[in-house]
């Protein structure tokens, strides 16, 4: 029985509706507009058909703006997605075929997602009603990548598959719990010693004579230093973390800046000279002035660790087109050799962690200058050659040019 306008109209709407029911009730938002567009398109399917039939009823065709095609719009979408009806996968986008092969669209979907898992979502048994169903499925396409697949009820009784990768939030889980483990080994590291000191300071025979006690102190002194450092250093690379939105304000003078931390370091660099050499004038930068010192000084700091003795330390400021501005921070050291660059930033990560520690490194000073950069809008490059040196370039924008 063939359909007039008004009935098939009236059932356009009913799916529209039910497709923008059902991608509400989703609360997710790229499935709830997946669902909105294939809704969308089964309605405009319905319409284009009455508007074909050559019935003497069908009014002039009005023309709308032009709809990409269904299978156009689920192409677009780069995640596998299929519409199963029956156990059969009757559209399978660009990305379900890339993952599942070639030949999917017509096959058993069991056939298609092969593991069990998906087998007893998909098996028989009526479409779920217009509610996502999710599935965790380890091990199909690529081995050790991880997805989940949501199975959502059309109104039409098909039902939508789509797959989501979920490799970024295993990875971001995992480094959560490294870095849980990595700051409890840091930590548990000099406590341990602590404790051993303290034990046997305890003990009068071991602990009586007075320079032996004063030479335990000053272990127990450095080891206490160590853990407050620590400690100074997570908890500061997590306010930085939670400020990260908050645009600084700040009008922060880069060459006073520059001196300040310069001198904060005197006792530090002893015979070492810090040369600032300035090629930008009058720089001034939109920051936060403590964190721009920090970022600062744990580059100084590390360009005086790791460079050799006797050999000077540079700053350089130079221009980077209207906008900006570049620090360098150059050093005459041992370098770092190019595989360990990209991790630099990462925490904790140090080249040789034996020989940082010892100089007293946590290795979450780069993560530190990382995050301040991150929040200053700039970039950070590090360039170095195994046994020549280091640089650091710290590209700032200039006062003016973060709030446009
Ligand atoms: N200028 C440099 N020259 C050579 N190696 C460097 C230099 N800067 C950093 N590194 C290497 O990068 C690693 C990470 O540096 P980072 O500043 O994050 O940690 P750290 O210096 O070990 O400890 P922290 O800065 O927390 O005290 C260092 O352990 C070191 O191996
Ligand atoms: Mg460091």
């Amino acid at each position: 029985m063939a359909l007039g306008i008004g009935s098939r109209a009236a059932m356009a709407g009913t799916i529209a509706a039910l497709g923008l029911s059902a991608a509400t009730w989703s609360g997710d938002a790229l499935l709830g507009g997946v669902i909105a567009l294939i809704s969308g398109a089964f309605a405009v399917a319905i319409l284009t058909i009455g508007r074909e039939s050559p019935g003497p009823a069908a009014p002039a065709a009005t023309e709308g703006p032009a709809l990409p095609a269904l299978d156009a719009l689920m192409d677009a979408v780069d995640e596998p997605l299929l519409v199963v009806r029956d156990r059969r996968v009757t559209i399978a986008n660009h990305a379900a075929r890339a993952l599942l092969g070639a030949h999917i669209e017509g096959s058993d979907v069991r056939l298609a997602i092969r593991h069990p898992a998906a087998a007893e979502r998909l098996g028989d048994g009526p479409a779920v009603d217009q509610v996502s169903v999710r599935t965790e499925l380890d091990g199909i396409g690529e081995l050790g990548r991880p997805w989940e697949m949501i199975v959502t009820g059309l109104p039409d009784g098909s039902r939508l598959v789509r797959l989501a990768d979920q490799s970024a939030a295993r990875a971001a889980e995992q480094m959560r719990v490294d870095f849980v483990a990595n700051a409890s080994h840091e930590l548990r590291t000099p406590l341990a010693t602590l404790l051993g000191f303290l034990e046997t300071l305890q003990d009068e025979a071991a602990g009586g004579d007075a320079a032996t006690r004063a030479r335990f102190i000053t272990i127990m002194f450095g080891e206490a230093t160590r853990m407050r450092d620590l400690l100074d250093d997570l908890m500061s690379l997590s306010r930085i973390e939670a400020d990260r939105f908050a645009a600084p304000r700040d009008s922060v003078d880069l060459l006073s800046l520059i001196e300040e931390v310069k001198h904060g370091l005197k006792a530090m660099a002893r015979d070492r000279a810090l040369v600032v050499e300035n090629g930008a004038g009058a720089v001034t930068v939109a920051g936060d002035r403590r964190q721009l010192a920090q970022m600062l000084n744990n580059l100084l700091v590390n360009a005086l660790k790791y460079g050799r003795a006797g050999t000077p330390v540079q700053i350089a400021l130079e221009p980077a087109g209207a906008e900006l501005v570049r620090i360098a921070i150059v050093d005459e050291g041992e370098g770092i050799a190019a595989e360990h660059i990209p991790r630099l930033t990462e925490r904790f990560y140090r080249v040789d962690p034996g020989r940082s520690r010892s100089v007293g490194g946590t290795g979450l000073g780069l993560a530190i200058v990382k995050h301040i950069i991150l929040r200053h809008r700039g970039r950070l490059e590090i360039q170095s050659r195994p046994g020549e040196g280091t640089i650091v370039n710290v590209t700032l924008p200039r006062a003016g040019a973060l709030s446009s």
